[in-house]
């Protein structure tokens, strides 16, 4: 299993330990990490470069290094502390800087095909939130298989994560590894609708110009090839 495994937060605190914990339960499975803001110290500067072409970012090479490993993986794990009730502003910049990745833009015809899980912890609440600021966006890069653990661990940091919680991860890990392990993997009604409504978009040119409808039109995507066939 190739495991691309994304940290919200440059620390190795509750989040990051249950995202490890998750990745290691698949044995053999090589696994390639990522910090924010450590491997992307950036901000979207609304430049709008990338619009023609993801290589004119001014961040492109650092970002292409997590992309090439995201588009790789058969399965990405996300990790994210909940930071004010939403997902680190590191994840949030990622989010940013990756929105061509939208299928409102150019999708990439493999994330219709992968699995990906979003963890979040929180002191007290807030991880729903959190975590929905990350399974949004895997909603809009097409892909179909999303699983999510939300946990609230009443700790600033992992050593002080009680022994019996830490016992309950441990075994909610197990549990969810196995899952997806066995999970099949089938884009839903919802993930076509959308893909169809954009679909429509470019047709009509509602979208942000030549560059996007051309990656369209080579995909056969206008025609009648769809991004979930032959997966
Ligand atoms: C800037 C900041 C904002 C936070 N906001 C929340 C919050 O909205 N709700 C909450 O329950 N905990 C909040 N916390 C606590 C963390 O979410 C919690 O300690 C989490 O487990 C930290 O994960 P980590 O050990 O991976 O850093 C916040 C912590 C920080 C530093």
């Amino acid at each position: 299993m190739r495991i691309a495994l994304i940290h919200g937060q440059n620390h190795k605190g509750s989040t990051y330990h249950i995202g490890r914990m998750l990745a290691e339960k698949f044995e053999n499975a090589d696994i390639q990490e990522f910090f924010l803001p450590k491997d992307l110290n950036h901000f979207c500067m609304g430049c709008y470069k990338c619009i023609d072409s993801d290589k004119d970012c001014p961040f492109y090479d650092e970002k292409n290094q997590i992309m090439k490993s995201v588009e790789n993986a058969e399965l990405l794990i996300f990790t994210t502390p909940t930071y004010c009730m939403h997902a680190s502003a590191s994840m949030k910049a990622f989010i940013d800087l990756t929105f061509t990745y939208w299928m409102s833009h150019r999708p990439r015809k493999c994330m219709f095909s992968k699995k990906a899980v979003v963890i979040s912890t929180a002191a007290g609440t807030g991880t729903k939130s959190a975590i929905k600021d990350i399974t949004n966006t895997l909603f809009y890069w097409g892909v179909p298989y999303v699983k999510q653990y939300g946990i609230s661990v009443q700790a600033m940091s992992w050593e002080q994560v009680a022994i019996g919680k830490k016992c309950k991860i441990e075994k909610d890990m197990e549990k969810m590894a196995n899952s997806i392990k066995k999970g099949k993997v089938r884009v839903g009604i919802k993930t076509k609708f959308m893909f169809n409504i954009m679909r429509m978009m470019q047709i009509k040119g509602w979208g942000s110009g030549d560059a996007e409808k051309e990656y369209w039109r080579k995909s056969g995507w206008l025609d009648k090839e769809r991004p979930w066939k032959h997966c």
